[in-house]
């Protein structure tokens, strides 16, 4: 399934975050049959979630001016921000994939938002603990995966803040509202 995708991002990125995006697209699919998400939009949207990582900054730039997109004063700042931003416009007007959730969990799989979806939620969680990820956290991480997706979903953007934060670099607004609504609606569903 997906193949013209798996052959796209074969072509398009570097063997090691093929590998890696091939192992988050399972571990979506995987999350999503165990959370009753779509496995198929979670496949999906895993694919193809860093498709234009390896794209240089001037053809992101490039993309932004073409597509009509201005970054804020943070993604201005921040590169590792632009991949996630340019892969959406990507799978949307290059690839034509009209399936509004996968094109928004790919946009948010690195800052998350304020509502997340599940299939966001999904996304964002099998990009930190997909197979080959080896990070220091990492295994906490999948434990608190063992003991629920939002549980680890708190915990992974905690860990997000926390490493932004002792490096000194901005933490994206869309992140704070995420942390935000996780800490503040915590165990009340
Ligand atoms: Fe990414
Ligand atoms: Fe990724």
């Amino acid at each position: 399934m997906y193949e013209q995708y798996i052959d796209l991002i074969k072509e398009r990125l570097r063997p090691e975050r093929y590998i890696h995006s091939m192992n988050v697209a399972r571990c979506a699919q995987q999350l999503a049959l165990q959370y009753g998400a779509d496995p198929d939009q979670a496949y999906l949207a895993g694919i193809l979630h860093d498709v234009c990582k390896n794209d240089s900054d001037e053809k992101m730039l490039q993309m932004f001016s073409e597509f009509g997109i201005i970054l804020d004063n943070v993604q201005q700042h921040e590169k590792k921000l632009w991949h996630a931003i340019c892969g959406a416009a990507y799978v949307q007007r290059v690839l034509h994939i009209e399936d509004r959730a996968v094109i928004d969990a790919i946009r948010y799989h690195t800052t998350a938002r304020e509502h997340m979806t599940l299939l966001d939620k999904i996304l964002y969680i099998a990009d930190f603990v997909s197979e080959e990820r080896d990070f220091e956290g990492v295994e906490q991480l999948r434990e608190s995966l063992r003991i629920g997706l939002d549980h680890c979903y708190v915990d992974a953007l905690v860990f997000s803040i926390q490493e932004l934060t002792q490096q000194k670099k901005p933490v994206h607004p869309d992140t704070c509202l995420a942390y935000n609504q996780a800490v503040l609606t915590a165990g009340k569903d």
